[in-house]
């Protein structure tokens, strides 16, 4: 099982910058062994700047043609919805770079969390079949944590037994949020990449990273969801002065 590490950057510019690093190294890595680089990407806000990042690299640092991205998560609203993570993404990286439309596999949140999940669910299955026997079917995981723990659409509280046999799920956020019904990636899917990124900044997540790094080593634990998540290599946390733990 693979073990979280944490990585301080002077400020959320440089973790942006680190996270980029690490994608550029894996991308070309994914590409040169097996020709092809699956990526999830985050919602929330945090990846923006990152996502800029990439977007504005030199032409031909990284080969578009070869990447599929998939998404962690989505709420239940059309593409162009502000609340959309698929908006997001496509506004500040995939509507800038060469990649094949049918390389991008959105989550279809306006079908309804039901429905939405039950084909993503699909959409993962093949994407993994895809992959040789010696691969992960994902080689990055980009995702994000709120104040309370959670990672992608995995709120605390879940009942995350029902989802052992699931790559994609429905799930329901919290009252505060703006959208509830939400589509999420499972931790079995996730626990199928190489890697995974935690880019987190700022001072209102930092009691929650010293929290879910000391329940990931003794004890993972459902109130703390981003404290589950396992991959085949590392959880490298990412994360800006302001939210490292002292
Ligand atoms: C979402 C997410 C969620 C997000 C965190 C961090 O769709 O809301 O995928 O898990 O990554 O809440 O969000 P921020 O980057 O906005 O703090």
């Amino acid at each position: 099982m693979s073990g979280h590490v944490l990585t301080v950057c002077e400020d959320a510019a440089a973790a942006a910058r680190t996270a980029m690093e690490r994608w550029i190294g894996i991308s070309q890595d994914s590409i040169a062994r097996r020709g092809r680089f699956v990526v999830v990407l985050a919602g929330g806000s945090t990846p923006k700047s990152l996502y800029e990042l990439l977007s504005a690299l030199p032409a031909g640092t990284l080969d578009w043609s070869r990447a599929v991205v998939l998404f962690g998560d989505e709420r239940c609203v059309g593409p162009d919805h502000l609340d959309s993570n698929f908006r997001m993404a496509k506004e500040s990286l995939l509507g800038r770079v060469p990649i094949p439309a049918v390389n991008v596999h959105r989550i279809v949140g306006e079908n309804g969390p039901q429905k939405a999940a039950a084909q993503y669910d699909g959409v993962l299955r093949q994407i993994f079949s895809a992959a040789g026997a010696q691969d992960a079917p994902i080689d990055l995981t980009l995702l994000g944590m709120g104040a309370d723990g959670h990672t992608a659409s995995l709120f605390p509280g879940r009942d995350f037994s029902a989802d052992v046999s699931l790559l994609a799920a429905p799930a329901v956020a919290p009252p505060e949020s703006p959208v509830r019904d939400r589509v999420t990636m499972t931790l079995p899917a996730f626990a199928a990449s190489a890697n995974i990124l935690m880019l987190t900044a700022g001072a209102g997540k930092r009691q929650m990273v010293g929290k879910i790094l000391t329940a990931a080593k003794t004890r993972p634990n459902p109130i703390l969801p981003s404290s589950l998540l396992t991959c085949r290599g590392r959880v490298e946390w990412i994360v800006d002065r302001a939210a490292a733990p002292v």
